[in-house]
C-alpha cells in the first residue's frame, strides 16, 4: 500500500489511502469510510471534495495554470482553433491534418435543425432568455434523434456529439433571431464554425453577409478559453445528471441551466449590466467598489473572484489583452472598457479584495468584447455555453468510460424533526 492518512474515531483507527494525481495533487480516498466507521464526510459547496479522477483539464489555482489534455491555455489561445480544441478535449490528443478535416466535415454536415424545431421556437415568448431557449431546445433534440440516445453505444454517442457541436450555434442563433422577430438563417457550411454562427446571428435574408475576420478570430478565441474548466458547477451537473444514464442531450441541457446562474456563466451578462449601470447612473468606480464590499448591500463586483484561482485567472489575462486589440482594430472607444479598467485597478489595491484573494475572472472582460461586436447582453451566456460544450461532452464521455462509473448519489446529515406522530387536521 502507498502512503495513507490515519483517522482515529472513538476506539477505531483506520488507514485511508492517499491518491496522487499526475501533477502531484493528493486526495484522501474515503470510499470505504462509511462501511468501516459509519461516518460520512460533510463538505457544503464541495470545496474540499474530489468527485472524480480526470485526464481532461488541469488547473493550479495558486499558480494560475490551466491546461487542456496537458496543453497550456496560452498556447492553445495563440495557435489553435475552437474545433481543434474540441477535438483535443473529446478525443484526448491534438488531431493531425486528416483527423481534423474529418472532424470538421462531420460537424459541418449536421448544422441544420429539423424544420419542426422552428415551430418549437415559435412557441417561446419573444422576451424568453436565450439560455432558457437553448436548454429547452438541446433537451428537445432528444425527441428528434431517438436513434442516438444510448450512452453505451459508441456509434450513437459519436453521432450525438457531432449533432450537438454542429447544432448548438444554430440553436443559439435561432433563440436570438426569434427574440428580435427576424427570420431564422439557414447555416452556411462554406463558413468556419464561428463565421457560420455570425452569419446566423447577424445576417438577414435581404443582404449578403461576410463575417469580419477580426471578430471571427476574437469569438473563436473566446470559445477556446471557455472550452473546459474541470469540475465546475455546470460540468459537475452534466456528470451528475449523466450518471443516471440519461442520454447526452438531457445531460447537456442540465449543464446549460447550471451555467445560466449569475455566480457561474451568467456572470458575463451580470458584468456588462453592472458596467452599464455605473455608466448610466454616473457612479464612480470607487463608489461601486465600496458598494460591492458593503455587508449591507448584496451587490458583488461581478467578474471578480473564483473558487479555484487565488492569484489570477489565466483566461482573464488573455481576454483583457484581446479586448484592447479587438476594440482598437475596430476603432471602437468603449466607456464600458474604461469603467472595467478603473474597477480592476481600484479593487486590486483594496485590502478587502487583496485579503480575500479576489481577481478578475474569465467573465470580467469577455462581455466588453461581445458588447463591442454587437451581441446583446442576454446572449453572452449562450456564447459561454457554445464554448463549454466540448468540455461538457468530454467529461460526460469520461464518466461513462470510467471503471468507477456509478450513479452519483451524495448523502446528508439529517437535521429535521425526529419521529413524531401525524396529527389529524381538525386537531392542529
Ligand atoms: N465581490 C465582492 N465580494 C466577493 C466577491 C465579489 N465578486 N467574490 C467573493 N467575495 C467575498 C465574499 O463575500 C466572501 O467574503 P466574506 O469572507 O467576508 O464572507 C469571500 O469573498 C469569499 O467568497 P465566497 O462567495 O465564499 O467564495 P466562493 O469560492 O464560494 O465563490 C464566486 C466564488 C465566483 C462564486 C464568487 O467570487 C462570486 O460570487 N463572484 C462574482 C460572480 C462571478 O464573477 N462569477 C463567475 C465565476 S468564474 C466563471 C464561471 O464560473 O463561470
Amino acid at each position: 500500500m502507498g502512503e495513507t492518512a490515519t483517522l482515529t474515531f472513538g476506539d477505531q483507527t483506520i488507514e485511508l489511502p492517499i491518491i496522487v494525481g499526475s501533477e502531484g495533487e493528493q486526495a484522501v480516498d474515503i470510499t470505504q469510510l462509511r462501511s468501516t466507521t459509519g461516518l460520512i464526510t460533510l463538505d457544503p459547496g464541495y470545496a474540499n471534495t474530489g468527485s472524480t479522477k480526470s485526464d481532461i483539464t488541469f488547473i493550479d489555482g495558486d499558480k494560475g495554470i490551466l491546461r487542456y489534455r496537458g496543453v497550456p491555455i496560452e498556447q492553445l489561445a495563440a495557435q489553435s482553433t475552437f474545433l481543434e480544441v474540441s477535438y483535443l478535449l473529446v478525443e484526448g490528443h491534438l488531431p493531425n491534418a486528416a483527423e481534423l478535416a474529418v472532424f470538421e466535415s462531420a460537424i459541418q454536415q449536421h448544422t441544420m435543425l429539423h424544420e419542426d424545431m422552428k415551430r418549437f421556437y415559435g412557441a417561446f415568448p419573444k422576451d424568453a432568455h436565450p439560455m432558457a431557449a437553448c436548454s429547452a431546445s438541446v433537451g428537445a433534440l432528444s425527441t428528434f434523434y431517438p436513434d442516438s440516445l444510448d450512452p453505451r453505444d459508441p456509434r450513437q454517442v459519436e453521432v450525438s456529439i457531432q449533432r450537438l457541436l454542429a447544432k448548438m450555434p444554430t440553436l443559439a442563433a435561432y433563440a436570438y433571431k426569434h427574440s428580435i422577430g427576424q427570420p431564422f438563417m439557414y447555416p452556411r457550411n462554406d463558413l468556419s464554425y464561428v463565421g457560420n454562427f455570425m452569419h446566423m446571428m447577424f445576417g438577414n435574408p435581404c443582404e449578403d453577409y461576410e463575417p469580419d475576420p477580426v471578430i471571427e478570430k476574437a469569438l473563436d478565441l473566446l470559445l477556446i478559453l471557455h472550452a473546459d474548466h474541470e469540475q465546475n458547477c455546470s460540468t459537475s451537473c452534466v456528470r451528475l445528471v449523466g450518471s443516471s444514464m440519461v442520454n447526452l442531450f438531457g445531460a447537456i441541457a442540465a449543464g446549460i441551466n447550471a451555467l445560466w446562474g449569475p455566480l457561474h456563466g451568467g456572470a458575463n451578462q451580470a458584468v456588462i449590466e453592472m458596467l452599464a449601470e455605473i455608466r448610466d447612473e454616473g457612479m464612480s468606480a470607487r463608489d461601486f467598489v465600496e458598494r460591492a464590499k458593503s455587508q449591507d448591500d448584496t451587490s458583488r463586483l461581478m467578474g471578480f473572484g473564483h473558487r479555484v484561482y487565488k492569484n489570477f485567472d489565466p483566461r482573464a489575462r488573455i481576454i483583457k489583452t484581446a479586448c484592447f486589440e479587438v476594440l482598437e482594430s475596430m476603432g471602437v472607444h468603449s466607456k464600458l472598457l474604461e469603467i472595467a479598467v478603473d474597477l480592476e485597478e481600484i479593487a486590486l489595491k483594496d485590502p478587502y479584495f487583496v485579503e480575500r484573494r479576489l481577481y478578475p475572472n474569465v467573465d470580467f472582460y469577455s462581455g466588453v468584447i461581445y458588447n463591442a461586436i454587437g451581441t446583446p447582453s442576454n446572449m453572452f451566456t449562450a456564447l459561454f455555453a457554445m464554448g463549454r460544450l466540448p468540455g461538457w461532452i468530454a467529461q460526460w464521455q469520461e464518466l461513462h468510460e470510467s471503471p468507477d462509473f456509478k450513479i452519483a448519489r451524495p448523502r446528508q446529515i439529517y437535521t429535521g424533526e425526529i419521529e413524531r406522530a401525524y396529527v389529524p387536521i381538525e386537531k392542529r
